[in-house]
């Protein structure tokens, strides 16, 4: 029986705590990856396109000492001669991978059968607008090592709120952990309103003014013009970060691919209290350490 992380409910507190702690070893050089753990395989699996998670998953499959394949699933593949998503995952599968990290569209039948097949260790490596759980767990990681105050973090994000997997994960992951998240979507981009029965956000903002100053962490999203369907979104206006917006307080952070001038003004690349490095890098040590864990537990 295998263990995967499809959304970030899938663990509890405890289990992102020894990640973390997992994470901050890996980080100093105290973590030794074991023999055992060297023999493995892991299969990167992406339907979409990636840069900072493809990359990360690689590298910290590399650094643990595990045999890495990555794929696209692009022209080059028998996707484009008719077979389905579903047939190519279970081909994919079929070539005996001890872990399988997967990015794609929403597709009902995908994630029905990605639930279902419990022989096969998965990770979620970003699935539509409904998960992106590696990228909450790695933000959270990220300010937690800068977070010293005894209070819980307030974060707010701004911008496509609507096509982003990236807020319904925090919005799960608060509510396992702890923190707060503050909502401030652009016009017509925001939530629907029966998500609100899933999720609770600590408050949903239309004032920026407003949001700001309840802000500690700031986190703008790019709008994910690649899922927009109706007219009314493609002719969305952008609203930029201002540095003058931002207080001494307030940290940045932007879960990546930044679209400079849309989601935030080009001034805000020299901010001082800028988390986006950190964060690509807390994305290798976070993903190894899930790693880790999770080939551990399925060689139990
Ligand atoms: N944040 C994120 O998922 O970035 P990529 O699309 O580059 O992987």
């Amino acid at each position: 029986m295998s263990q995967s992380l499809f959304t970030v409910s899938d663990f509890d507190s405890s289990f992102y705590k020894r990640l973390f702690a997992r994470a901050l070893e890996i980080e100093s050089g105290a973590y030794k990856s074991p023999q055992e753990l060297q023999s493995k395989s892991l299969g990167l699996l992406f339907f979409e396109p990636s840069s900072r998670t493809n990359w990360s998953f690689q590298k910290a499959g590399l650094d643990l000492g595990l045999r890495v394949m990555s794929t696209y699933v692009d022209e080059k593949t028998s996707l484009s001669k008719g077979e389905s998503s579903q047939d190519t995952l279970e081909l994919f599968i079929n070539m005996g991978f001890d872990l399988i990290v997967t990015r794609s569209k929403f597709e009902d039948q995908l994630k029905d059968f990605f639930l279902k097949r419990t022989d096969q260790t998965f990770i979620n490596a970003g699935f539509g607008s409904f998960a992106h759980p590696t990228q909450a767990l790695l933000d959270a990681y990220t300010w937690s090592k800068d977070w010293s105050s005894q209070e819980a973090p307030k974060i707010l994000i701004l911008g496509d709120l609507k096509h982003s997997r990236v807020v319904r994960s925090h919005l799960r992951l608060a509510s396992i952990l702890g923190y707060q998240v503050g909502l401030c979507p652009l016009s017509g981009l925001g939530l629907e309103a029966s998500e609100y029965e899933e999720f609770k956000p600590s408050e949903v903002f239309e004032s920026r003014e407003k949001a700001l100053d309840w802000a500690d962490i700031v986190m703008p999203l790019r709008a994910q013009k690649e899922r927009f369907l109706s007219e009314s979104q493609k002719s969305y206006v952008p609203k930029p970060l201002r540095a003058d917006e931002l207080k001494e307080r307030h940290w940045l952070m932007h879960p990546g691919p930044i679209t400079w001038g849309e989601d935030m003004e080009n001034e805000l690349m020299r901010y001082s209290k800028s988390l986006i490095s950190q964060q690509q890098k807390s994305g290798v040590t976070c993903r190894a350490a899930l790693i880790s864990l999770l080939l551990e537990e399925t060689t139990k």
